[in-house]
Formats: structure tokens, sequence, C-alpha cells
């Protein structure tokens, strides 16, 4: 099997908070002297646009800046943060600024569709093929990741790190309390689901519209297994088969098992409810390992991890990158801070809080705890599959339509309709006939 990574309104609440701006020492000397020649590397303000609010991801952003600003002390960051998970309200309000012509200096962007076909096709980006040339970054980045950052011949961003999308985390007391090994396959979590229900805890936490889809797209690649699963974005696996009808029957009975006030809770108060203890489990990216760590709990201890049901063997995956949008202010400083996202100092900074794994190959494994080592193995042999809600499998306009349908399904539970629009959306998209 090729370990190719697959081709890979909202209230807008700007939330932008100025990040310690270190002013260059003040200079000692006496005032007849000449002025000091300018201090070297750019200086002036720059924009990084992210939606790293929550727990542990704020933390890691706050990591790789300060590293940023150890080597490019005369910058002053500004941390432009738009808050909601995945990405949901930031890209829209990124969207608008870029159609303005108001580009930040640089900003998360998911690589894959996410970046190409929004982004790159609309000539909005700069290359940043150089960087890789210039830094020895092509011997130290996967070539299927390159690949999947690549168009024309040329890259488009800077990736900083590899989460995984399928992973079941548990509480491990409970699990424990109540004789409870995580569930491997899709019945075991069904007979453990009814035993936890039984106890009187919700077995599964879940959260707002994304975290549903993330869900589904779980429950999709554990009932179709990864090359089922990575067919259905290319055209290969049929929208209409038995098999996704199973899947749908599998996320419909699943969601019996969820918290009720799922729809009013964003993905980390989601997986709160796993710290409390009123939820036993949560089907989340790893960034959920970074909210745990981020609320004092330690891998192993407190909380256990598991591939979500049936999806064993496979690694559902997405990365986080920087990129250089054309006409970015302060350009110079831009270019510094992707080389810094691009350091392996960087990378090393960032990802042990995040609760990801370097993109790089060459990370000091040992910065990283037991979970993430634990993703960095399973990285080097399982199947490797994109994420659809995090950008990686589908075109835009295409993941919208499933997010849509899983929508309007969970408000109608009909599993035939919802099939035909997933069917449908596929068409559309202009990869199934
Ligand atoms: C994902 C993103 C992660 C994390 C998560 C929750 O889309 O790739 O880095 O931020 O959303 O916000």
């Amino acid at each position: 099997m090729s370990r190719k990574l697959y081709p890979l309104l909202a209230s807008l609440l700007v939330v932008a908070t100025l990040l310690v701006a270190c002013q260059p020492a003040t200079p000692t000397a006496a005032p007849t002297e000449a002025p000091t020649a300018a201090p070297a590397g750019p200086s002036g303000k720059l924009e990084i646009f992210s939606w790293w609010t929550a727990g542990g991801e704020a933390e890691g952003l706050e990591a790789l800046l300060k590293v940023f600003q150890e080597q490019y002390p005369n910058v002053e960051v500004i941390n432009a943060t738009v808050a909601g998970g995945a990405g949901v309200d930031a890209r829209a309000v990124l969207a608008t600024r870029m159609q303005g012509g108001d580009p930040p200096g640089s900003f998360q962007v998911h690589a894959g569709h996410e970046l190409i076909d929004t982004y790159v096709v609309a000539g909005q980006m700069e290359p940043v093929t150089f960087l890789y040339k210039e830094g020895g970054w092509l011997d130290v980045y996967p070539q299927d990741l390159i690949d999947i950052l690549s168009y024309n011949g040329e890259i488009w961003s800077v990736p900083v790190n590899i989460h995984r999308a399928n992973v079941l985390w548990y509480n491990k007391a409970i699990f424990e309390d109540n004789n409870l090994e995580p569930p491997a396959t899709m019945d075991d979590f069904f007979q453990v689901a009814e035993t936890l229900k039984a106890a009187g805890i919700t077995p599964l936490a879940l959260g707002e519209t994304w975290t549903e889809v993330h869900l589904f797209e779980t429950v999709l690649l554990g009932t179709l297994g990864p090359e089922g699963y990575a067919g259905l974005w290319t055209g290969e696996t049929d929208w209409n088969s038995p098999e996704v009808t199973e899947a749908l029957n599998n996320f419909d009975r699943m969601l019996n098992y969820v918290n009720e006030d799922y729809a009013a809770l964003s993905w980390d108060q989601a997986t709160q409810l796993v710290i409390d203890g009123t939820a036993a489990m949560n089907v989340m990216g790893d960034w959920a390992e970074g909210y745990f760590k981020a609320q004092g709990w330690t891998p192993g201890v407190e909380f256990g991890w598991a591939p979500s049901p049936g999806s064993a063997g496979a690694f559902d995956a997405l990365s986080d990158s920087f990129g250089l949008p054309k006409g970015a202010p302060n350009r110079d400083a831009v270019i510094a801070w992707l080389k810094v996202c691009g350091s392996r100092e960087g990378q090393d900074a960032f990802n042990p809080i995040k609760g990801s794994i370097p993109a790089r190959t060459d990370a000091d494994r040992s910065l990283y705890d037991d979970y993430l080592q634990s993703a960095m193995d399973d990285f080097a042999r399982d199947t490797i599959v994109p994420s659809l809600m995090h950008g990686a499998a589908a075109a835009p306009s295409w993941q919208q339509a499933v997010i849509d349908a899983v929508s309007l399904f969970i408000a109608n539970r009909d599993v035939n309709a919802f099939q035909e629009a997933l069917a449908s959306a596929c068409v559309d998209a202009g990869v199934c006939k």
C-alpha cells in the first residue's frame, strides 16, 4: 500500500492580542555619539492569523511565537486569532480579508485542498519553494506531504505539524471503575456504550456541527477501512454502496449515546465533559491531547487513547501550515516567521504542547510524551488517509456539502436521505458520475 497522503455568519469575534513586543535594549551610549546602525533582521509589525484559542492550541502557538521573538526581537507580533474550532469562523473572516486585499502577514491553513483549491488557484499566494531549497527542507519533510503542498511545480506553504483525527480518548478512572477496555471495533463500542449508559454516564461526548462531521468521518473510516474511506474522495468508493449505508447506520446508532447539549458545545467543552467525568469518551483529533495536558492531565494516567472504533492501522491525517500571501504586509518578517515554522526548533517547541507530531522527520523524539511517540510510530507504519473536516480530502465546496448533509441528518435522522445527499455531493464535486 502506498503511504501516499491522498490529495489531501458567524459571530466574527476577532480577538487581536498584542504579544509582548520585545523592545530593543535602550542604548546606554553617550548622546554625543553618532546614531547606532539599525539592528539586523526584520522589524515592524507582523500579524499571524489563526484559530488557536482553546487550551493546548493557544499555548502551543505561544511557544512557537516565543521561538520567533527570541530570534527576531525587533518584530512586534500581532497574534490575531478568531475563535471557533477547526477554523469554521476564522476561514470566513480570512476569505473576506483576502478578497478585500487585506491579507494578514501569514495565516494558518490546512495542507491539501483547503490551501490549494482556495488561495493558490486564485493566485493569492506566493510560492515558498525557495525556503525549502535554502533551508534544506526538501530532505526533512516527507515527500507525500510536500506533494500535497505543491501545485504547478511550486510549494505553497510551510507545515508545522501532523495531526491525527481518528483518536478515541477516554477517562481511565471511569473505564477502570466499570471494568471496561477501550472499544476496538464498532460492536465493542456499542457494548461499552450500553454498559456506560446503564451506569448513568454519558458514553460519548459530542459538540457543535463540525465535531459531528469529525466523528462522522472517523465512522466512515472505521466502517469502510482506509482504502474504502480514501476512495470516497477519489470516486473509487461508491457512495451508494451498502458499506456506506452500514457506516451511516453506525453513525446514527452512535448518536444515541451522546450528551443532549452537544449542539451548544465547542470541541474543548465537549472534551471537558470527559475530564469532568460526565462523559467517558470523546472522538477528536489529537489537539484534544493538548487540551487534556493544558488542564493538568497526564497521558496514560488520567486519560487513555485508542484508534477510533474500527480504525486501527489507519491514520486519518491533517497538517496545519502557514503561507505567504501576495501583498502581505512586512514580507521580510513573514519570511522570518515561515523560517521559524519550518525549523526543527520551532516545531519541537510547538508540537509537544499542541498535541501534534512534527511535520519534519528529524525532530527530537525525547521531547514528546507517550501519546505523541505512539502517534509518531503509527504515522510511520499505518495507512495514511486524508481528513475531510480538516481540509485535506476534498475541495472546500464539497466539504461544505457534507457538513450540510450531516447537519440535516442530525436533525431528521433519515439515513436514506443522508446517503442520497452524500452521493449527489460527490457528483456535484465532479468526482463521481
Ligand atoms: C483543526 C486544526 C487543529 C486544531 C483544531 C481545533 O482544524 O488543524 O490545529 O486547531 O482544528 O481548533
